[in-house]
């Protein structure tokens, strides 16, 4: 018999997978540069020109053997000790190469951190809004996701529906700042709000609550800031970093989990990440890649797009009368819909070939997301069509 549960999965839409297809289609129509797709979170500048470069001279110059071999269970030493420099040298930590494990993406990091500080049957806490895929990330690994509902004004933690949901069986915590899809960074008070309130729990309860941080967007930030670092906060912290965002590689499938080095149990964790991936099968990153990040990582693409980007939309969306709260990063914005049903706005605003994602799937019903992640070009010729749906569906 094949497996139910995953069968059943077949039968479940993804909204956004969905509003991406009628672009594609709504394009082979009527051109797609006249559709303003702001559908799926891909980045749109390419990876910078000394990552191609890097790669053509590993092909010309490397050993195929050591290019193209299987990397060793726990990483290629190279990636590990550059990545745990580069943190070190931003961010005042103190990693050794021990501390890293390389993963396919935020993903595979998820995948890794989650399993390595629970067990079966326990529950993972996340904030509203967060990334849909959380969902088969945390039920695939035998755990339960618990949502905190959102602070429906800043997308900060809502602290006293954190209370409510905390209780025993919460083994870890799943956090993502800058976040998808608000864009909003998470400010040191909060960070270090959540670590007191962590603390105090762990306590209590008598185990050690872990805090997963999802950080694939951690460079894309605007206004000259940086986002704070959330291992700096507490120390039972695991990032799960993604070469996907800010270098522009997310088809390389490349990333990792630090581990902080007080962290409860740190010198056993990325050995037991090594197992782990014997039994997901989501072993040793490519070698090749492993290489040639090691020698970018402290690069990023041009990024300079998405703030532009951002300034376009939310000075367009405010003057619109959108309720909206101006991202520090990332490359979304999710503004209140002008109905409460935000997948009938959103349905309304196809018309005006308008493609955005209501945010319902996200845990944050009567919102939309605009992936900003295209041409500046396109984002200004869309600001006419915004503008013709909002007056036209809402007297604005
Ligand atoms: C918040 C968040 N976490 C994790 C991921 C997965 O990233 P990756 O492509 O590196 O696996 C994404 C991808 O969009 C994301 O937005």
């Amino acid at each position: 018999m094949i497996n139910e549960t995953y069968e059943s999965m077949l039968n479940a839409k993804n909204i956004i997978r969905v509003l991406s297809e009628f672009a594609t289609a709504r394009g082979e129509e009527i051109g797609y540069d006249n559709v303003f797709d702001y559908s799926l979170g891909n980045p749109s500048v390419p990876a910078p020109q000394a990552f191609t470069d890097e790669m053509i001279r590993l092909l010309r110059e490397e050993d195929p053997m050591a290019l193209h071999g299987y990397s060793p269970t726990l990483g290629n030493p190279a990636y590990k000790e550059q990545i745990a420099a580069s943190l070190n040298r931003r961010f005042d930590m103190h990693y050794t190469a021990g501390h890293i494990f390389p993963t396919t993406g935020a993903a595979g990091a998820i995948a890794h951190a989650v399993r390595a500080v629970t067990k079966p049957g326990d529950t993972v806490l996340t904030f509203a809004p967060y990334f849909p895929e959380y969902q088969p990330y945390i039920t695939g690994a035998g755990l339960t996701l618990r949502v905190v509902p959102a602070d429906r004004e800043h997308f900060q933690i809502n602290f006293s529906e954190l209370e409510k949901l905390m209780d025993e069986q919460v083994a870890a915590v799943l956090i993502n700042t800058p976040n998808n899809p608000s864009g909003v960074v998470y400010s040191e008070e909060t960070l270090k709000r959540l670590a007191s309130f962590l603390e105090n729990r762990s306590q209590r309860f008598g185990h050690r609550i872990f805090l997963i941080s999802d950080e694939p967007y951690r460079e894309i930030v605007f206004d000259g800031r940086e986002a704070p670092y959330v291992s700096k906060f507490y120390d039972h912290t695991l990032s799960c970093y993604s070469f996907s965002k800010a270098l522009s590689l997310p088809g390389e499938r490349i990333g990792y989990v630090a581990v902080h080095p007080a962290c409860e149990k740190a010198d056993k964790i990325v050995p037991m990440c090594g197992q782990i991936s014997r039994g997901l099968g989501h072993n040793c990153p490519p070698s090749i890649i492993q290489i040639a990040v090691s020698n970018t990582c402290d690069l990023t693409s041009d990024l300079s797009v998405y703030e532009i980007n951002r300034n376009l939309l939310y000075d367009k969306l405010t003057e619109l009368g959108y309720t909206v709260e101006k991202p520090g990063g990332t490359f979304y914005i999710m503004p209140k819909a002008m109905e409460e049903d935000s997948v009938a706005f959103c349905e309304k605003a196809k018309k005006y070939d308008l493609i955005l994602v209501p945010a319902d799937g996200f845990g944050a019903p009567g919102f939309f997301r605009m992936a900003y992640c295209i041409d500046t070009e396109k984002v200004r010729r869309s600001l006419p069509a915004l503008e013709k749906f909002t007056r036209e569906e809402y007297g604005k």
